[in-house]
């Protein structure tokens, strides 16, 4: 049988593929979860996608995925809200960022959201979501 799976994305990562293509790559989301479904046919993918920190959490408490993979963009930082929401949840939850954030400023090396994640994955580019989506279903 297969497993779903939420990915969850914050803000302005709607702006992938044009979006700082030096540090976050030419390719947009849309383009690489293609790859994903093409790849993964027994993972049922839901994607959303929003730069409003109240969506996100919704987002969360109405997921009814076996596992979520969230790269919660600048709210990973800054938000409690976000933080709580995953807290509650009792699914594996993977914590991605697609750079590197420990090589980059000071101000994204806190990550309130990291304490409720059951993994983490950064600075492996988009390459980072397809091995969340192997270790989910793996431990699924
Ligand atoms: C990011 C890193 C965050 O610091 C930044 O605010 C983002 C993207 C990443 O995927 O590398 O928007 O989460």
């Amino acid at each position: 049988m297969g497993i779903s799976i939420d990915i969850i994305h914050g803000p302005n990562l709607n702006k992938l593929g044009s979006r700082e293509v030096e540090i976050y790559g030419t390719i947009s989301f849309e383009d690489y979860l293609r790859k994903l479904n093409d790849k993964y046919p027994e993972v049922d993918i839901y994607f959303f996608q929003s730069n409003i920190e109240g969506e996100l959490v919704n987002q969360i408490q109405e997921s009814t995925a076996q596992g979520i993979i969230i790269n919660a963009a600048a709210y990973s930082h800054t938000s409690i809200a976000i933080a709580d929401a995953l807290g509650i949840k009792e699914i594996p939850i993977i914590n991605l960022h697609i750079s590197n954030i420990y090589t980059r400023e000071k101000e994204r090396h806190q990550e309130l959201i990291a304490k409720y994640s059951t993994a983490g994955i950064y600075g492996m580019g988009l390459q980072g979501y397809d091995f969340a989506i192997q270790h989910l279903i793996n431990i699924i």
